[in-house]
């Protein structure tokens, strides 16, 4: 069985579908068979790692018993990496696409197309809705994405209360695998140092706000698919793909990590 991976936030243009591609990438270039799931209604992954998202199949077909797996997962041009695009989903079906969710239709569809992976990585809309609690009842981990801001405390503490809701409720086996800050400025530190001692999962990769980062992923390309690829930024996803795997084979080993360090960890 594959591990399931939820990258989540609660505001939007925080960098998660960023985060998800290139650290979807850089998982499949150290070796892991990567599924990247696109769970966002508004979602685009693939746009430019296969063609135009509107004419791909994928989740939404899946869904609707539309499509098989074998036709909604893409194989992309980098090795050990396959894409569930979100799928043709026309804006006035996004509220059946996340009754769908909450009338529990994803797990089905997810057990089908996560076979022969090593690692799913849900990307998800920005909020806690529907969608987001979907793929975190489901998932084995969740990464936070979250601005380096003083601002953004507030919406972790919200984002943690709701898996925690989750793991108590739902899913057991969910882990907080960390809070990774993007959009990182100059030396100034990630802004994250005020979380109060019950927050301090707080990764040691971080994602630098980055014009090349920016372009990159207007064009919905990974950094590895540059005409030139950019070594300094793709190796803040390197480094961040190292620190998710040592974490997931921590956790794997049953080794609870310190106290206080992942919420619910352990327990
Ligand atoms: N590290 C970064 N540095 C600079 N711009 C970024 C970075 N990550 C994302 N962006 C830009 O911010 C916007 C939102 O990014 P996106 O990954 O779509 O966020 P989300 O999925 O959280 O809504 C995009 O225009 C993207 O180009
Ligand atoms: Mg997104």
């Amino acid at each position: 069985m594959a591990t399931l991976l939820s990258v989540i936030s609660l505001k939007g243009g925080v960098g998660k579908t960023t985060v998800s591609l290139n650290l979807a990438v850089a998982l499949a270039q150290r070796g892991r068979s990567t599924l990247l799931a696109d769970l966002d209604p508004q979602g685009g992954i693939g746009h430019a790692l296969a063609r135009p998202d509107t004419e791909l199949r994928g989740l939404a077909e899946l869904l609707m018993h539309e499509a098989t797996p074998a036709q909604a997962v893409l194989r992309t041009t980098i090795p050990n990496l396959s894409l569930l695009p979100r799928g043709r989903l026309d804006p006035v079906q996004i509220p059946a696409y996340e009754e769908a969710m909450a009338r529990g239709a994803l797990p089905a569809p997810m057990r089908q197309v996560e076979q022969g992976f090593d690692l799913v990585l849900l990307d998800t809309p920005a909020g806690l809705g529907p969608v987001t609690r979907a793929a975190l009842a489901l998932s084995r981990y969740v990464l936070v994405a979250t601005q380096a801001e003083p601002l953004a405390l507030r919406s972790v503490g919200q984002v943690l209360r709701v898996v925690e809701h989750v793991r108590t409720h739902e899913n057991p086996g969910l882990r907080l695998l960390g809070i990774l800050p993007t959009m990182v400025d100059g030396s100034g530190g990630t802004g994250l140092a005020e979380l109060p001692g019950d927050l301090t999962s707080v990764l040691s990769a971080v994602i630098p706000r980055s014009e090349a980062i920016s372009e990159a992923s207007r064009r919905g390309l990974p950094l590895a698919m540059l005409e030139q690829p950019l070594r300094a930024e793709a190796n803040h996803f390197a480094v961040l793909a190292a620190e998710v795997e040592a974490l997931v084979e921590r956790h794997a080993r049953g080794e609870a990590p310190p106290e206080g360090h992942a919420l619910g960890a352990g327990r």
